[in-house]
């Protein structure tokens, strides 16, 4: 794959920090905050002078997940709630310049299991989010979205695909739907006539310590795998593991997704967050068991729902948000890895209390 050049620009010299400024002492609300992005984000916006209040239900991880995140920590005021509740919602607009909807059931398998919960927190919470920011206009409305409304990309295509933001979607998750209803309901309820203008951010695969996945997902490679060679289970290939994902850190998420609230260009527009290069599930694991000496793989079926994936074409992303990901997968996997050996609590006693794989190859 060849290089991408890196951004020459008078834009690409200004650090993202200075670029930030203009938010300095902004209003800002994240919903979902607490979570694995949005506490992220949220420590971000704080340093960069931000007043920030957090919507969440606080309850999407078992044990001490949310704590780990910090967002308790974060200088933020933290309001414990759900985003379907109109009078919470539009309360916390009246108030806010600046609004970041990250709040979802944000799981592909959970979605699956549970279309009903996804249908509720997706769809009906997003419809409240947008009719709260049509009604208490905020300067701008940042949707988190997912690179998942691409589905498998364009059908008989072989290899890895690039996606591009203007290709056909073809959401094969009831995730993905939700998050493709969202899109479109933001791009017809909010814009000038609203008041509230909007960007939409598709994110690629968000990865990066402190995550710890969900019980009974299937995302979330690098700490899936990590997690069981710590253990010294095998490494669960499902399908075999030729799936590729674009693995973007959530450090690179939380710039990208700041500077869409006040990069001029991207009112209105809707861009990947991704950085470009494809990695197999495969390639994950072999980035990693160097940290695990013996450690074996497995093959599993491919769940339901789960794309064989793409990367992002990040020319977009460049252009109008004028940003690129900094942090390659090798850096990434090594800073997940050594957080892991260095935070044995970060364990889930679910993951460590469950039984293993019997069926080992
Ligand atoms: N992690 C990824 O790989 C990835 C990829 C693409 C898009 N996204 C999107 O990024 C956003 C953040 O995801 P994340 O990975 O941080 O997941 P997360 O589960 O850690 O964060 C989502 C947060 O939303 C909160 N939430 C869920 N339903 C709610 C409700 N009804 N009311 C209030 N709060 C509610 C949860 O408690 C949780 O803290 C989500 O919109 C997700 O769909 C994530």
């Amino acid at each position: 794959m060849p290089a991408l050049p890196h951004l020459t620009t008078a834009a690409a010299e200004e650090t993202v920090r200075s670029r930030l400024d203009k938010l300095r002492d902004a209003r800002v609300v994240v919903t979902g905050g607490g979570g694995l992005v949005g506490s992220r984000l949220v420590a971000l916006l704080r340093s960069a002078g931000c007043a920030v209040t957090v919507l969440d239900r606080m309850d999407a991880y078992p044990e001490s997940g949310h704590e780990t995140f910090g967002v308790a920590r974060s200088g933020a005021r933290l309001v414990v709630g759900d985003i379907r509740d109109a009078d919470t919602v539009g309360t916390l607009l009246r108030e806010a310049d600046f609004v970041v909807h990250a709040a979802a059931y944000a799981d592909v398998a959970a979605c699956t299991r549970r279309p009903d919960i996804a249908f509720r927190a997706n769809v009906e919470g997003t419809q409240v989010v947008l009719e709260q920011a049509a009604r208490f206009p905020v300067r701008r409305l940042v949707l988190v979205s997912s690179a998942s409304v691409y589905g498998n990309g364009v059908p008989g295509v072989e290899g890895p695909q690039v996606f591009r933001e203007d290709m056909p979607l073809d959401p094969v998750s009831v995730y993905a739907n939700g998050k493709l209803w969202a899109e479109h309901q933001t791009r017809l309820m909010l814009g000038a006539a609203s008041g509230t203008e909007y960007a939409v951010v598709r994110y690629f695969s968000v990865y990066g310590e402190p995550q710890i996945p969900k019980p009974g997902s299937h995302s979330w490679m690098v700490p899936w795998l990590s997690l069981q060679a710590r253990l010294g289970r095998p490494m669960r290939l499902n399908g075999g593991g030729n799936q590729v994902r674009d693995l973007v850190h959530v450090d690179d998420i939380a710039e990208a997704t700041a500077l869409a609230l006040t990069e001029e260009q991207m009112a209105g527009q809707t861009v990947n967050v991704g950085t470009g290069r494809p990695t197999s599930v495969r390639e994950v694991a072999d980035l990693i068991a160097p940290y695990f000496p013996g450690s074996r793989r497995i093959v599993t079926p491919r769940p339901d729902g789960d794309p064989l994936g793409g990367y992002a074409c990040v020319e977009r992303s460049r252009e109008l948000l004028r940003w690129q990901a900094r942090i390659g997968v090798r850096e990434g996997v090594d800073r997940y890895v050594r957080w892991l050996l260095e935070t044995p609590e970060a364990m889930p006693r679910w993951l460590a209390e469950e039984s293993g794989n019997p069926e080992e190859a």
